[in-house]
This record gives C-alpha cells, structure tokens and sequence, in this order.
C-alpha cells in the first residue's frame, strides 16, 4: 500500500460540460468523491493523502467560478471537519492563506486545530498552493533562521521549511482528467513519485478507480537510482 497518495483531482468542469451543467456543478459533485476517496484511504490504510484543490493559477479563472470555490470550501469545513474529527483524520491545509478571506483562514485555522491530536490518516488539502512558491517561502525562512550558513545550505536544511515537512514523500502521484502535467503542484516532493495518470474525470473516479491506480503502482519497481539487481537481492549484482 502506498504510504502517502498525492492527488490532483481535476476534470470536474469537463465533467458537468458532459452533462450541460454549470461548471460549479462539477465542482459539488467533486467534493463528494474527496469523502470517497477519505473512506477509502482510511479502510485501505493509506497514512496520507494530500489533495490539490485550488493552486496559485486557479485565481486567473473567472471570479464566479473562483468565488463559488471558496464557498464550496468554507461549507466542506464547516460540514465535514466534525465526521473527520471522529473518525481520527487530522486537517491540515497548505499554500499561501493569506490571500483568502480572514473568516476562511479563521475556519481552517480551527479545523486544523480541532483534528491535531490524530494520526489514523492525515488529509493535506493544498490550497492557493504553488510548488514554486512552497520552494521559494522555505528558502526564504530558512535564509532569515541560518544567515551565517549562506553558501553552504543543503537539501536536509531546506526540508524542515517546506510545507509538507511533516510527511514522508508522496509515493504514489495521481492524475484524473487527462492532463499529463504537475501544474506546479509538489515540485521538490514529487521527485522519485510514481506517477499515474488517467482520462478518468474526478467527479467519476471512485473506489474502485483508485484500487486501479493502486494496483498500478503495486506492479512498479521503485529504484530509486540504483539497479533492478540491487533491489533483488541478487548476490551477483
Ligand atoms: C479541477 O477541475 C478543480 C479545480 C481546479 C478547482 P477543473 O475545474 O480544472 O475541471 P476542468 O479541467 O476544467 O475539466
Ligand atoms: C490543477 O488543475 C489544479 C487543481 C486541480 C486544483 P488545473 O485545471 O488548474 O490545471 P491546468 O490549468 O489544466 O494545468
Ligand atoms: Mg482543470
């Protein structure tokens, strides 16, 4: 089972295109399969899932559409965060807040503290996040706490400031839509992910989709630079 699943759930305005829906439509129907996948990630065993729901680009999309996501996120937290409560998610959200409303960043802040104290499945919801800006913002943390140690800062020194540095990389990278891109989603963290990719649009992919993405990355061998022989265990390697 993968540890960490990171998910770009796009196709949800293609999705209700199909069907001669408004494109929010889409967007609704979306956050039902978030619960889907949730379920399916605790029953699996999965430790952390991260979802991209809104990145630093998605602001250049029209204000309706942009306003409507932020009331279909401020309503998920207000309904969902109590049932993730109890069955032992913890919330966290990553990206710059600062951009959102204070309400919102109040809400999220509350959530995020009401789930602190559990560890069945971490949920990641990456929000006005950027892969580019997560770099950029640790880097710059990291320059003000270790300014004598310029010129020499390594990789392990960058880590604890990014925003996932809580977690275990993300083992398995999926896709839904058909896009076969990363769209500045986690740029340090995806390095030696799996990636999966499938035309599937979010809004349909279910369970049984995602035991397809698993069972996909389960038929992988991760090398991670050295060779297949090494990794068997062949004494010959
Ligand atoms: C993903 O679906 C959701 C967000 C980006 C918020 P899209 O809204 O990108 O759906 P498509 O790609 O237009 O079908
Ligand atoms: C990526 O989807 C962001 C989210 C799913 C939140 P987009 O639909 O915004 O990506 P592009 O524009 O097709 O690359
Ligand atoms: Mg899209």
């Amino acid at each position: 089972m993968p540890r960490h699943v990171a998910v770009i759930m796009d196709g949800n305005g293609r999705w209700a295109k199909k069907r001669f829906l408004p494109r929010v439509a889409g967007h609704v129907k979306g956050v039902e399969l978030v619960r889907e996948m949730v379920r399916a990630c605790l029953e699996r065993g999965v430790d952390y899932l991260t979802l991209f729901a809104f990145s630093s680009e998605n602001w250049r999309r029209p204000a309706e559409e942009v306003s409507l996501l932020m009331q279909l996120f401020v309503k998920a937290l207000e309904q969902e965060v109590e049932k993730l409560d109890r069955n032992g998610v913890r919330l966290r959200v990553i990206g710059d807040l600062s951009r959102f409303d204070p309400s919102l960043q109040q809400l999220i802040r509350s959530a995020e503290a009401k789930t602190e104290a559990n560890s069945r499945l971490q949920l990641t919801i990456a929000a006005n996040y950027g892969g580019r800006w997560d770099v950029m913002q640790a880097v710059n943390r990291m320059a003000i706490d270790q300014p004598e140690r310029r010129g020499a800062w390594s990789e392990c020194d960058l880590e604890p400031y990014l925003s996932m540095s809580f977690a275990p990389e993300p083992d398995l990278f999926i896709r839904t839509g058909g896009e076969e891109r990363i769209s500045n989603f986690l740029l340090w963290q995806l390095a030696y992910t799996e990636l999966y990719f499938t035309q599937t649009l979010w809004p349909d992919f279910n369970t049984g989709e995602f035991d397809k993405a698993i069972a996909s990355y389960q038929l992988r061998e991760r090398r991670f630079g050295r060779t297949s022989e090494q990794l068997t265990g062949d004494p010959h390697a």
